[in-house]
Parts: structure tokens; sequence; C-alpha cells
């Protein structure tokens, strides 16, 4: 419908979609406060210091002073819920325990992809969002997941188990509705291949020269976060970051990339697979736990699973 010059259209924010859907008022606050937080992690990447903190995390990653604030804006502003059981995060040994008797936990990776904060890509922060104050459990009882994209633009995506929203965030920081019920079709187009290619099994190799032949285009960019939004946001797509030889568990997290993201991806109609099994039925080993991912249009997905089967077994 046109606008009527000098009139605004009407814009649902997050807040106001949230409450349409009559969603737990306790979780659209957790959700809303990330929001807020993602305000302060994007002015800290556009203006803030790209230096090394010193120290390291879990996984031998060297932190940035980026990565290390991030995760202090974000715990800060779930503590202030007052709602929160537990809080987990990849930038953290351990999980902080808040309130055993809160309503939710959270698992998140405050700054993903922050190697490429210093060549001016786009990063990302991807959360899970649990009932009580247990993180260990298979992805598909996350209550909600969300990633927000620090890219040109600000956005966000968020499914509360009814479907992936994206929102963007305006010249106000609001986050605002672009697109609702997002929905992938069948087969990819593009894809994102994690890895060395030299490393590869004869599946993913088979599955990756297949892609190609079928005229698919590599659409990487080595952020987790922008390269799933690539494909979410395009409506079709495969990402890969699968089993290599000198990596047979993959490189992402479970907790803190691979579970809300196979659930939002799951929720627009695509799969996430760890090459046997759908990622969100895994049962958790630790925090630190990986696996190989396929995640993306569904017959792609399930392509790559028969391949495995056949060929590296
Ligand atoms: O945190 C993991 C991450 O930075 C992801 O954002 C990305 O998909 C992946 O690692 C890239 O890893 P590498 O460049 O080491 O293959
Ligand atoms: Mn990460």
């Amino acid at each position: 419908m046109p606008i009527e010059p000098g009139k605004t259209p009407f814009q649902v924010d997050l807040r106001l979609h949230l409450r349409e859907r009559d969603e737990d008022r306790d979780l659209t606050r957790v959700i809303c406060e990330l929001a807020t937080a993602s305000r302060y992690i994007i002015h800290s990447i556009r203006t803030g210091e790209l230096g090394v903190a010193g120290t390291s995390n879990l996984y031998g990653e060297s932190q940035l002073k980026l990565d290390v604030l991030a995760d202090r804006i974000i715990r800060k502003r779930m503590l202030h819920t007052g709602v929160i059981a537990a809080i987990a995060s990849e930038e953290r040994e351990e999980i902080q325990v808040v309130d055993p008797d809160g309503k939710f936990s959270v698992a998140f990776d405050p700054l993903d992809g922050s190697s490429l904060v210093d060549v001016n890509l786009a990063v990302g922060t991807i959360v899970g969002i649990y009932k009580g104050n247990d993180v260990f459990k298979p992805g598909r009882e996350m209550v909600a997941a969300l990633y927000i994209l620090y890219g040109p633009r600000c956005t966000l995506v968020y499914s509360t188990g009814h479907g992936t929203h994206e929102f963007a965030m305006n010249a106000l920081m609001e986050y605002t509705l672009v697109q609702e019920n997002i929905q992938m079709a069948e087969k990819a187009n593009i894809y994102a291949p994690g890895g060395i290619r030299n490393q590869y099994s004869p599946a993913v190799e088979a599955f990756v020269s297949h892609l190609e032949e079928r005229g698919s285009k590599l659409r990487y960019s080595g952020g987790f976060v922008p390269d799933i939004n690539q494909i979410l946001i395009k409506g079709q797509g495969v990402f890969l970051y699968p089993h290599l030889r000198n990596m047979p568990r993959g490189k992402l997290r479970m907790l803190y990339e691979l579970n809300p993201m196979a659930f939002l991806v799951e929720q627009a109609g695509g799969a996430a697979s760890n090459g046997h099994q759908p990622i969100l039925d895994i049962e958790l080993e630790g925090i630190d736990h990986c696996e190989p991912v396929f995640i993306g249009s569904k017959a792609d997905v399930a392509k790559v699973e028969g391949l495995i089967k056949t060929l590296d077994s």
C-alpha cells in the first residue's frame, strides 16, 4: 500500500511483536534486554579499541577487548532481567549460577567471528534460551534462540518456536520488523563451505562437487552469523563446517553456536545435521562439545547425510 506523504508507516517493534504473540512476559524481557545489549555492542564495535585483551578463552583463542566487553554487556543485561537462573558464555570457562530458582538460563557466544573485527567484516552475537537452570539439554528443548548481526546494518533474528522473524535496528536503535515467518526453499543455489577442502572426507568432497556441478555459487565470509544470515534471508542455501581429517569433530560449538542456529533454521523450514542426526537431538557432552554441521536447505542436508552414509562409513 502506498504511504501517504508526510506519514510514517506503522512499524512493529520487537516488544510489540512478542506481545502480540502472547509470549511469556519474562521471556519477552530476556529477549528485549538482549536487544538492548546489542546497542552497546554495536557502538563498541564501531568505536571501541580493537586490541587484544591478553587472555584466551577455553578453546585457546586469544580474546579481543571487544569479546570481553560484549560478554560483560550481555551478562549485565541478563542480570538486570531478574529472571535468570544461569549464564553460560563461550568466553568463560564456568557457568555462572545466578539463582537456581530463576525462570530462564541463557547460553551465548557474545561476539562470534571476532577475528573478523580488524578487517571490518560482519560479526554477531548468538544466544540460546532455556527454561529453568539447566543448559545441558538437547537443543530441541530450547524455548527461544536468536542472533544479532553487526553488519552495515544491525539486524536481529529470533524464534520462540513459532517461526523465525527478522528485525532491523532503526535510527533510534529500536528493532522493527522486516520479515515474519522466514521460509527456506528445499534446494540451495548458494553454499558456504567452512574448513580446508583438502581435509574433506570423500562424502563432503562429493557433496561440494555436486553443488558446484549444479551451479550453486560459493558465498562464504568466515563469520558464522553472516553466513547463516545470508542463507536464511535469501531463503535458500547450505552452510557446512564438516568433519575434517585433522578435526573429526568439526569446529563449531553445540551450546553456543550450533543449537541456536539449528533452532532458527528449522523454524524457517530448513534442517541442521551433523551428518548423521539432527543437531537439535544431540545430547550435550560438555560446554565445549563440537560437532560437524550441515545446515540450511532441507533437501541438500538430506543429500549430504546420504553421501556420508554410503561414502564415509
Ligand atoms: O567462532 C567460530 C568461527 O569464527 C565462526 O564464526 C566461523 O564460521 C568459523 O569460526 C571459521 O573458522 P575458521 O576460519 O577457523 O575455519
Ligand atoms: Mn564463535
